[in-house]
């Protein structure tokens, strides 16, 4: 088992791709404190999850918001005891241009996906550092990287502010042992991709190498990577999981 005994937050664990990522970590004896805005789906995942004999605790929390992140990672702690991963998974897309966007969507977008990573990393920093150990996996997005047509013009700028802050968090924490690492994917089937036509769902099969959309066990399997001791010497790095879309 590559976590063993490996205490992690994952945030945005209701569905998708936190919920992959939950999955495959209890897969690998982790103890993961699921985290998200919606408690149903979170507590429906615990009971499968302890059905399973994993162990995992539901936390209902908005990243967004500094004072319920700090009563998370209390809350995580109390149950615990440490915190060693930190996956910092959930996001939000809205979808205009420039001229239809409105100022709200812009800074939501800005406080789910740049400033609910800054608040959980924060929150987690102390411990970490007390234990000498710690990693943190940010999901980005290849919008980061290449920008993006469809969605509202926020979504890439917030995901790329999450690779430069993985990388100043990577450089400001190598010293204590906690490595920072992101992904960036592109095209996974989740709800947040359920939405496309199918034209352009065929668009974007055809343009991509591998020849289909991922899976979001396919982001889940490159987190665990980054979360173990498989990747003891890389940190600042921001890997695609993208089927050869962006090679860069
Ligand atoms: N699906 C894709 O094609 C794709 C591609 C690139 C990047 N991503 C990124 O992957 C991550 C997961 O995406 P997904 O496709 O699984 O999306 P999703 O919409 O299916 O799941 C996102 C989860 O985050 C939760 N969430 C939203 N706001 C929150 C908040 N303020 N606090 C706590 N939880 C909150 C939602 O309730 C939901 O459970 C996101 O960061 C997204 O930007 C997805």
């Amino acid at each position: 088992m590559k976590l063993k005994d490996r205490v992690a937050i994952v945030t945005g664990a209701a569905r998708g791709i936190g919920k992959a990522i939950a999955w495959v970590f209890v897969r690998e004896g982790a103890k993961v404190a699921l985290v998200d805005v919606e408690k149903a789906g979170l507590e429906a995942l615990q009971k499968e999850i302890e059905r399973g004999e994993g162990r995992a605790v539901a936390v209902s929390c908005d990243v967004s918001k500094a004072s319920e992140v700090k009563g998370m990672v209390e809350r995580v702690k109390g149950t615990y005891g440490r915190i060693d991963i930190l996956v910092n998974n959930a996001g939000i897309i809205r979808r205009g241009t420039i001229e239809t966007v409105t100022e709200e969507d812009w800074d939501r977008v800005m406080e789910v996906n740049l400033k609910g990573p800054f608040n959980c990393s924060r929150a987690v920093v102390e411990t970490m550092k007390g234990q000498g150990y710690g990693r943190i996996v940010n999901v980005s997005s290849i919008a980061g990287k290449m920008g993006d047509i469809t969605s509202a013009p926020g979504y890439g700028p917030s995901k790329a502010g999450l690779d430069a802050l993985s990388k100043t968090l990577a450089r400001q924490l190598a010293p204590y042992g906690i490595h920072v690492n992101g992904v960036a994917p592109h095209a996974i089937e989740t709800e947040m991709s359920a939405e496309w036509l199918p034209e352009r769902r065929k668009a974007i099969i055809d343009a991509i190498p591998l020849k289909r959309l991922g899976r979001p066990e396919d982001v889940a399997e490159t987190v665990l990577f980054l979360a173990s001791d498989a990747a003891a010497f890389i940190t600042g790095e921001i890997i695609d999981v993208n089927g050869g879309f962006l090679m860069d």
